[in-house]
């Protein structure tokens, strides 16, 4: 039984499939037992189960070694991700139901070659964004030191979220000349290969969280092979762990479509802080781009990009796009479902919320018709964007209120979309929060492969 555990430990995706051959081998044993004593002697009885416990064995072996190429590509089951609460945490009944959540229709352009972005599209809200290079401040007795986030006061941060021509953070703060790096440094080849991309596909793993799951081919049409980044960042210990994995890069480098590009010196310690980097701030990461679509590594794209562009921004004149989330729609409600599942420092969370509550953020208030949002709470594992004025700036200010309070950017989607709109009232965002129904029909999910939660007291 102790292989059988560290066995799973192993292959979190193949826990079903495994558990039910252990299951299923015991009820055959165990189910029959009766008559089959008095067919057999206990001898040979022993030995036969034995040889059925050898050939168990064997095939928990060959699944652990294999695992890394197979991974994904069979357990229908799987195709349902049932992401809910009991997943992560261990606090949970296992037998609660979970709630299942299913694909809808969506009605996707039915070829990639007419596909055209429309003219005039990119009329949004104009003004000029510049970001904050470098930072050089001696802060009274304490020696300063250099973060990826900058430092940025209270007095700024209310300032930034003006929609007008100014120079706001936005991470890739430096430090002064001669000082150390603050981080997410990028080798001279990937920043002239990524300064060419004009459309991308971005997504990461880091800290060796997850599995490398390669976008349907025959699902990408050749336009979009020859005109889409499909960029993954890693850092060295995960690109180093895929190849233990069974991935081989082909002669270009590429992992599939991937192209991995590795990210030295991670800004902070925290996995899933670290992870927003790419996330939001694809704007900084791919400078000529227009569009880009991101994807937690949960998923496996199986849609093509333009069609993605074509329905959620282009068809609905929208320069952002992001998902509702599946249950909740409250940020109190997200609140106490993070504190019951542990997923960050409790206090922490109630320091960013007591803010949030002073400075306005208030309930979700699903019968009210002008409701500036269909949720609250988004489900940020799929992002579109176009890269215009409006767009950049909700990505940056968003980015730095996970750089100041938590990670867990659910908590902070809301109050920064509000703040945003109110402080700007009469220059239009043009926002798309889509159903989460319509996320799950352009990917197929999968659990993570290890939950990148910091322990609760960090
Ligand atoms: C662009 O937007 C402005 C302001 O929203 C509007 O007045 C103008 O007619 C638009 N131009 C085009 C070509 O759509
Ligand atoms: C903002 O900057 C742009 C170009 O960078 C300039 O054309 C425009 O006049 C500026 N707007 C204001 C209000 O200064
Ligand atoms: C939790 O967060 C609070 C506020 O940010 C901090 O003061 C405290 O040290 C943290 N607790 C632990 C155990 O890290």
């Amino acid at each position: 039984m102790t292989l059988f555990r560290q066995t799973t430990e192993l292959l979190p995706e193949r826990r079903d499939n495994t558990g039910s051959v252990i299951r299923s081998y015991e009820r055959n044993e165990y189910g029959s037992r009766g008559r089959r004593g008095r067919r057999f002697s206990r001898a040979i009885r022993r030995r036969l189960s034995f040889w059925m416990f050898l050939l168990v064995l064997l095939f928990l072996i060959y699944m652990s070694v294999f695992h890394g190429k197979i991974e994904g590509e069979t357990s229908p089951q799987r195709d349902i991700y049932q992401e809910t609460s009991g997943l992560y945490s261990k606090e949970q009944p296992r037998s609660k139901q979970r709630k299942q959540h299913f694909p809808c229709d969506v009605g996707f352009a039915e070829s990639v070659n007419e596909l055209v972005e429309p003219k005039d599209y990119m009329n949004f809200t104009q003004f000029t964004l510049g970001y904050i290079e470098r930072e050089d401040i001696t802060y009274g007795h304490h020696k300063f030191e250099p973060r990826f986030g900058g430092h940025q006061t209270l007095e700024e941060r209310e300032k930034s979220f003006y929609a007008k021509n100014q120079t706001i953070h936005c991470g890739f703060v430096k430090g002064p000349e001669g000082s150390p790096t603050t981080g997410f440094d990028l080798y001279e080849k990937d920043k002239e290969y990524m300064n060419t991309c004009h459309i991308v596909v971005s997504s990461c793993i880091f800290g060796s969280s997850d599995f490398l799951r390669r976008p349907t081919s025959r699902k990408i049409s050749d336009y979009s092979k020859r005109n889409v980044c499909f960029v993954m960042f890693l850092d060295e210990q995960t690109m180093a762990k895929l190849s233990l994995d069974g991935h081989v890069p082909d002669d270009s480098g590429h992992f599939g479509l991937w192209r991995p590009v590795i990210v030295r010196n991670l800004p902070y310690t925290d996995m899933r802080r670290t992870g927003k980097v790419p996330k939001f701030l694809s704007h900084r990461l791919f400078p000529s781009a227009r569009f880009s679509i991101w994807l937690d590594s949960k998923m496996r794209l199986q849609t093509d990009p333009m069609q993605i562009l074509e329905y959620f921004l282009w068809r609905k004149g929208s320069e952002y796009a992001i998902s509702n989330h599946y249950d909740r729609h409250c940020v109190w409600e997200e609140v106490l479902q993070n504190k019951r599942l542990n997923k960050y420092n409790h206090t922490a969370i109630d320091e960013q919320f007591v803010f949030y509550q002073s400075d306005g953020l208030t309930k979700f208030d699903p019968s009210d018709p002008d409701t500036p949002l269909p949720s609250y709470v988004p489900e940020g594992s799929f992002i579109v964007r176009a890269h215009s004025p409006m767009s950049n700036l909700f990505s940056c200010l968003w980015f730095n209120e996970v750089d100041r309070f938590t990670s867990r950017d659910q908590l902070s989607f809301a109050y920064t979309y509000l703040k945003l709109r109110r402080t700007n009232p009469d220059k239009p965002f043009f926002f798309n929060m889509f159903k989460d129904c319509e996320r799950r029909a352009l990917v197929k999910l999968f659990r993570h492969r290890t939950a990148m939660d910091p322990p609760p007291h960090l």
